[in-house]
């Protein structure tokens, strides 16, 4: 009798019969020999098909196997050291194989596509072992900031995606027509989870978010996922000490969990091994600073034109990463412009030129993984804040109500999940850290 096995577990069945339901990955012709890499999945294993061991016809199907056929194998389980997959060290005898469906020829081979035809494709481009690597990473992710965030007493409360307000920059939002009304996909859950945070005192939401962004970048989307907390009495400096401790335990459960993806993707893993708490905080002003010393140093005329920057001005990419690069682990950059952020920010006292904001820049030129801040919680001041943006007030009202009915200081931020994921796997783009990604001029598959 052979057991139905996860290839993952392999190890614990050496000598042992087991049964594998899978698709072949790769296949070897030596003649007598035919060695099939086998996916399920959970991991890749090399079948051994032996013309002497296995009847004729079921040899004669596995000699003619295609990329991608569905197989069921039972066989026995030996280690060897020589043996690749994943994870590596063992391989099946064959002893029988059933042939559930022969596929036809696969458009994505071993060899080298395009990038834009592997995104057209992205259905099938998912069974490579990169992307499955990748993909299986982000669940991790995903998991530990919940696990993280839980275990710290937030609540997860999740937050609607049809909204009749902006939550954040109006130039980027995605109208929809809700029965005649003018609504908006959610850009952000973080006014909801201010009412939420309200009713349970610290909250998380954690959901797919959308923005029109007019243009392609590496690291934007038009739909992409956010875990966003928000806690009642939190400080500015108490919330970067929670997104670090959140920062490097992700960084730890990848670690511990992928050794054998990130070998697949060959990320660097001295770089995440280094992200200790704790990150340095430095100044808008600062950074500003630093960036002009940067600036004077540049001779290359085209890089100096990008690193060039004033006091007020936002910063872009090659700031992100000028300032990154000058720190081992992530960097949080605190008390922006007021002008250049978003209107519900709490100015700094005596000086509202800048704001209680802050955003966490990744290593290795990734850039911004989180923005938050302290909120307006004086409902005068959050008014008027309301008016010199034109935004309409009657949309706010609710909002506004939050800060009438026992208003508290109180701060949240939100990471994006394709950002963080794009970063600890050392990947050149957003557009492999999501399953299906949504961008300027894809919307297909
Ligand atoms: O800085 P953002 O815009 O902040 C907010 O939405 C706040 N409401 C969050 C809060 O305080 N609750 O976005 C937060 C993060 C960014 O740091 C970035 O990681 C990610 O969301 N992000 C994007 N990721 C991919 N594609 C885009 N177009 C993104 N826009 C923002
Ligand atoms: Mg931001």
């Amino acid at each position: 009798m052979s057991v139905y096995v996860n290839i993952s577990d392999i190890a614990q069945y050496v000598d042992q019969s087991v049964e594998i339901r899978g698709w072949v990955y790769n296949r070897t012709d030596k003649g007598k020999l035919q060695f099939i890499q086998v996916r399920d999945g959970s991991g890749i294993v090399q079948c051994v098909a032996f013309k002497k061991e296995l009847d004729e016809v079921q040899f004669d199907i596995a000699s003619k196997l295609t990329q991608e056929s569905s197989v069921v194998i039972r066989g026995s389980v030996r280690a060897d050291s020589r043996a690749p997959g994943v994870p590596s060290g063992f391989e099946v005898g064959i002893q029988s194989l059933e042939l559930l469906q022969k596929a036809e020829e696969y458009p994505i081979t071993p060899k080298e596509h395009g990038t834009e035809f592997l995104m057209d494709n992205r259905h099938l481009w998912l069974r490579s072992s990169r992307q499955w690597a990748i993909l299986r990473i982000r669940a991790t992710i995903e998991r530990s900031l919940r696990d993280f965030m839980d275990s710290q007493g937030y609540l997860l409360v999740d937050t609607p995606i049809i909204t009749p307000a902006a939550g954040e920059n109006t130039t980027t939002l995605f109208e929809i027509d809700f029965h005649g009304e003018r609504a908006f996909l959610a850009q952000t859950g973080q006014l909801y989870n201010e009412a939420n945070m309200m009713a349970f005192g610290k909250v998380y939401c954690f959901g797919p978010t959308f923005r029109a962004e007019k243009s392609k970048t590496r690291r934007h989307l038009q739909e992409f996922w956010m875990m966003e907390p928000e806690a009642a009495h939190l400080s500015l400096e108490d919330m970067m000490t929670l997104e670090e401790q959140m920062i490097s335990f992700v960084v730890g459960r990848v670690l511990e969990n992928h050794p054998h993806e990130l070998a697949l993707i060959e990320r660097d893993v001295a770089r995440l091994e280094a992200i200790k708490t704790p990150f340095a905080r430095i100044s808008y002003d600062e950074a500003v600073e630093r960036l002009k010393q940067v600036y004077d140093k540049t001779e290359d005329p085209e890089q100096k034109d990008l690193l060039k920057i004033e006091w007020g001005e936002d910063f872009g990419s090659p700031h992100e990463t000028a300032l990154a690069e000058m720190f081992d682990r992530p960097l949080f950059v605190y008390h922006y412009p007021t002008a250049v952020k978003a209107f519900y920010m709490q100015p700094v006292e005596g000086r509202p030129e800048v704001c209680r904001s802050v955003d966490l820049l990744a290593p290795e030129g990734y850039g911004e993984i989180t923005g938050g801040s302290e909120r307006i919680y004086d409902p005068t001041l959050l008014e008027e804040r309301i008016k010199t943006m034109a935004l309409p007030r009657e949309a706010y009202q609710w909002y506004i109500d939050l800060r009438r009915f026992g208003s508290v200081p109180h701060a949240g931020f939100g990471i994006g999940l394709e950002r963080t994921v794009a970063w600890m796997c050392g990947l050149p783009h957003v557009r492999e850290t999501i399953p299906y990604a949504r961008m300027l001029s894809r919307n297909y598959p």
